[in-house]
């Protein structure tokens, strides 16, 4: 059974079940700032689980595309991937346990449908803890459904439970599948959940009855929800008797492409075969990024990093493949020719996703090549010196001055078993903030008296939080005051509560979404009259000279103000409020700071890791 099947049947089993089929979302997630990109098909429909009605229904099905790059250190195994595709049902406080694990195993081993011998099948279900009791219901069904006790196996939270990628929002336990690859087990502690790739997970059931809380506590959800999830690239990789995902017709293009380049086979030694599946595994995943129609450009923030970061590793493993520059042309058509008939949104884009992936692949052969020579020669040294650990003020230097990623630092180092010393980096990232303050941090008439660069970042950052307060708490928000220094925003303004933490929340994510746009900021000058007259904010209004300037921020904001400001709002880096306090009567206090794009990263990428994830 070919993929195309795959999905066409999944979607049929679920219509014949009373299920509507809807689209999948864009990978770039939508008023959603807990996740850079949609991470499973639940993603979307957030709202519909905490209980806004779907248009659609109450059982719905897809095929989703997706994202998760947490576990990228992982993929060149036998089934990690950072793009797969999810085929889900849901029961929008409709269905649960009972029918869910039911057709689960019924599309799984009806000869009908996949047809799966069940002796094949193991099942995990959530052993219990102080947040939630055992499943012991899930246990029952799949016993009475003529799986084995030995094979359910009860495992704890990292394991059987679904928590929302962000940290707050519906979750639940769930009950995962297994399918036993026929491989030796590795010891005898292996079972479902062993790393060795003996068991593919396949597909994983959630039985969302909580909703975690900003302060970690897991209240009962008004409505109980089931959110599935089957991997299809590793589903099809069982049903075709493969014993890796890289095996089936969805990857054989690319990893024949990759061949050609490289004039290597895959199954050369197992650093080429690594190699091999890094490189088409990222290129599909970049391919699909930049082919989303809400496509992203590779870039320091966010989800631009993220693209960023897969497609330089996939230059680097490409190099070690031999294959010379202009290799993603080649791999990703292929990429786009396997998949254009499901996702007919890669050929639209086709233009776009090859002209980016061929400027970021020159522009970092340049990065690469003095980071590189650079990294050599000073590994040289600490290998001549005996010394186990590369300062963090070199990585810093290595990232500032020659643009090299910390991360790929880190890889090369861990290759030479030599460690970063991660804490020394944060400081001297630290230091170089305290160096580029300068001048006095006194604000007058709107303008900005220290225009060091911090400051200057900080200024432009303050008109995008005095224009998502007006979004979010209404017009009545007006400026009482605002303090730049290098290191932080203060604002103060109108309004008469303390600010909830949604609101915080909503806040920071509407002005990082501005700097994610990556919007142009422009000045005109005119007078105050006729920036009042075009809908601007005037701060200051009545000392102002008659004639004004005019900060636009694309179609964001547009703020009487003195400047400076930066040019591009991608100098900026992470937006985040620190504190919300009273200042005096009716006055509330920000103080916000922006922080460097990749700490985000880090951050998603240790919020993924830790939760439990099914499909990749
Ligand atoms: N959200 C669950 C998962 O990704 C089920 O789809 O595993």
């Amino acid at each position: 059974m070919k993929a195309k099947e795959l999905r066409e049947m999944y979607l049929a089993f679920f219509k014949e079940n009373g299920h509507a089929v809807v689209s999948g979302a864009s990978l770039i997630p939508e008023n959603d700032p807990t996740v850079l990109f949609t991470t499973a098909g639940m993603h979307p429909l957030v709202p519909y689980l905490l209980g806004e009605p779907h248009p659609a229904g109450r059982r719905l099905c897809n095929v989703q595309k997706c994202v998760r790059t947490g576990d990228i250190d992982d993929v060149g195994d036998v089934s990690h991937l950072t793009f797969f595709e999810m085929l889900g049902n849901w029961s929008l406080g409709d269905y649960f346990k009972e029918e869910a694990i039911v057709w689960s195993h019924g599309f799984l081993t009806s000869k009908r449908w996949l047809g799966f011998d069940p002796a094949s099948l193991s099942v995990t279900v959530f052993e219990g803890d102080a947040d939630a009791p055992p499943d012991e219901e899930s246990r029952g069904i799949w016993k009475r459904l003529g799986i084995p006790e030995a094979r359910i196996h009860a495992l704890p939270k990292k394991d059987n439970w679904w928590g929302p990628a962000g940290t707050t929002g519906p979750c639940g336990p769930d009950t995962e599948m297994f399918v036993d690859t026929g491989r030796p087990a590795c010891g005898a502690a292996c079972r479902p959940g062993c790393s060795c790739g003996k068991f593919f997970e396949i597909w994983n059931d959630v039985f969302m009855q909580y909703n975690k809380t900003a302060d970690g506590r897991y209240e009962p959800l008004r409505q109980h929800n089931v959110d599935t999830g089957m991997g299809v690239e590793r589903t099809i990789a069982m049903l075709q008797g493969r014993p890796t995902v890289y095996e089936t017709e969805l990857f054989a293009p690319t990893i024949e492409a990759i061949a050609e380049r490289s004039g290597r086979t895959m199954a050369q030694d197992s650093e080429t075969t690594r190699a091999f599946r890094v490189v088409a595994d990222h290129v599909r995943s970049a391919v699909f990024i930049l082919g989303d129609d809400r496509g992203v450009a590779p870039g320091n923030l966010g989800q631009g990093y993220v693209l960023r970061r897969l497609i330089r590793r996939a230059v680097r493993f490409a190099k070690a493949l031999s294959m010379s520059e202009g290799f993603f042309a080649p791999l990703a058509a292929s990429v786009i020719d396997g998949y254009k008939e499901a996702y007919p949104e890669l050929e639209r884009n086709r233009e776009r996703v090859l002209t980016e992936l061929n400027e970021e692949e020159a522009k970092f052969e340049k990065t690469l090549h003095r980071g590189l020579a650079e990294l050599d020669k000073v590994l040289a040294r600490m290998k001549e010196h005996g010394q186990a650990v590369l300062p963090g003020r070199v990585a810093f230097r290595l990232y500032d001055t020659c643009g090299f990623p910390l991360e790929f630092t880190e890889e090369i180092c861990r290759e030479h078993a030599v460690d970063v010393d991660r804490a020394g980096f944060d400081k001297a990232f630290e230091k170089h903030r305290e160096v580029s303050k300068q001048g006095s941090d006194r604000v007058f008439k709107g303008g900005l008296a220290d225009a060091s660069e911090s400051a200057t970042r900080l200024h432009t950052a303050t008109h995008l939080l005095h224009k998502s307060l007006r979004d979010v708490l209404g017009e009545h928000v007006a400026q009482k005051g605002s303090n730049i220094t290098a290191d932080r925003l203060r604002f103060d303004f109108s309004h008469p509560a303390k600010m909830t933490p949604e609101e915080i929340a909503r806040v920071e994510a509407l002005v990082n979404g501005a700097i994610e746009r990556d919007l142009p900021v422009s000045m005109e000058t005119m007078t105050l009259e006729e920036a009042r007259r075009g809908g601007a904010i005037a701060l200051f209004g009545g000392k102002y000279e008659e004639q004004v300037k005019v900060y636009r921020i694309g179609d964001f904001s547009e703020e009487v103000c003195g400047g400076p400001h930066v040019k591009s709002l991608a100098e900026l880096g992470r937006f985040r409020i620190v504190k919300e306090e009273s200042s005096s009567a009716g006055v509330r206090r920000i103080r916000a700071v922006l922080e460097p794009a990749d700490r985000l990263v880090e951050r998603e990428i240790s919020a993924l890791t830790k939760k439990t994830s099914c499909c990749v």
